[in-house]
């Protein structure tokens, strides 16, 4: 089977974890990888194998890739969505894809008129245990929905740097959770009413916030929460709840038992 040519912008946290996944995946040949920090990142260079580059040119111009992963600060998608569509190739590219609704309304139409596939990194659709919520909603098992429940906890709290350029809790971290709410019930949100703190870093107080209850609203009049802290001391914790005329269903993180 021919396997697919794919260039990587940006190799940092969520660039390096995704590289190494490609790597082991067989229909996938990582051609190229851009980091104009590359000359700091010697050690996930010499982990990968890959050389690292720093011009993006040489993947807009590599006619044999075919898909690009964008994995570069937010603030950058939009410039490399544009440009990988009009090259024709396909995209995945992280969340969010811009801090402005222009902005990426800009990408989506780039995207539209290239025809290329587009497909943004909220990834806990594809967790099997969250797939399977979706599964039971869909089969009719929870019954009409009433009332869905999120509780998003990151294991450690952003410095004050990251925060600054992140777009903010919401932005930045609640975005997986109002996907995950919009994906769980299959309806748009038409109010959103929030309560939040700044509880585990008061470095970033002024800044943005990190702990928050978020109320939704959706368009047939079921309710959702979500309840988001930037840090959890025991680690990463994902719950849903969905919760129906017939019963409920709920799934909580991947636990070892030993
Ligand atoms: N889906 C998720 O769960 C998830 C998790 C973490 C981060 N993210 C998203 O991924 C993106 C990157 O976050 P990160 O935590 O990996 O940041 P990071 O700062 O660790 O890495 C970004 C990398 O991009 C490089 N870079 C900067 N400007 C560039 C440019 N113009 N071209 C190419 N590379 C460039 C930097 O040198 C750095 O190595 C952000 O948009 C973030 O929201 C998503």
């Amino acid at each position: 089977m021919k396997k697919l040519n794919v260039g990587i912008f940006g190799a940092g946290r969520i660039g390096q974890i995704h590289a190494m996944n490609l790597v082991n995946n067989p229909n996938i040949n990582i051609k190229r990888i851009v980091d104009p920090f590359a000359d700091k990142l010697k050690d996930f260079e010499e982990k990968i194998g890959i050389k690292l580059e720093t011009d993006p040119d040489v993947i807009f111009n590599d006619e044999e890739i075919e898909a690009v992963l964008i994995c570069t600060p937010t603030d950058t998608h939009v410039d490399y969505i544009v440009k990988s569509a009009e090259k024709g190739k396909h995209i995945f590219c992280e969340k969010p894809v811009s801090l402005s609704d222009e902005e990426s309304m800009k990408a989506y139409k780039a995207v539209k008129e290239a025809g290329v596939k587009f497909q943004i990194g909220v990834n806990r659709r594809y967790d099997r245990n969250f797939a399977y919520v979706k599964k039971l909603i869909d089969d009719g098992k929870v019954g009409d929905l009433e009332l869905v429940r999120v509780d998003s906890r990151d294991p450690e709290a952003p410095p004050l740097s990251y925060v600054k350029s992140s777009g903010g809790l919401f932005m930045d971290m609640t975005i997986h959770d109002f996907d995950m709410a919009r994906f769980l019930t299959g309806k748009e949100v038409v109010e959103v009413y929030t309560q939040a703190t700044v509880k585990c870093n008061k470095e970033i107080e002024g800044v943005d916030v990190d702990t928050a209850i978020i109320n939704l609203i959706f368009e047939d009049d079921s309710i959702g929460v979500i309840l988001n802290s930037r840090r959890a001391a025991y680690g990463y914790d994902q719950r849903v709840e969905a919760f129906g005329s017939k019963g409920t269903a709920m799934v909580e993180n991947d636990l070892e038992a030993n």
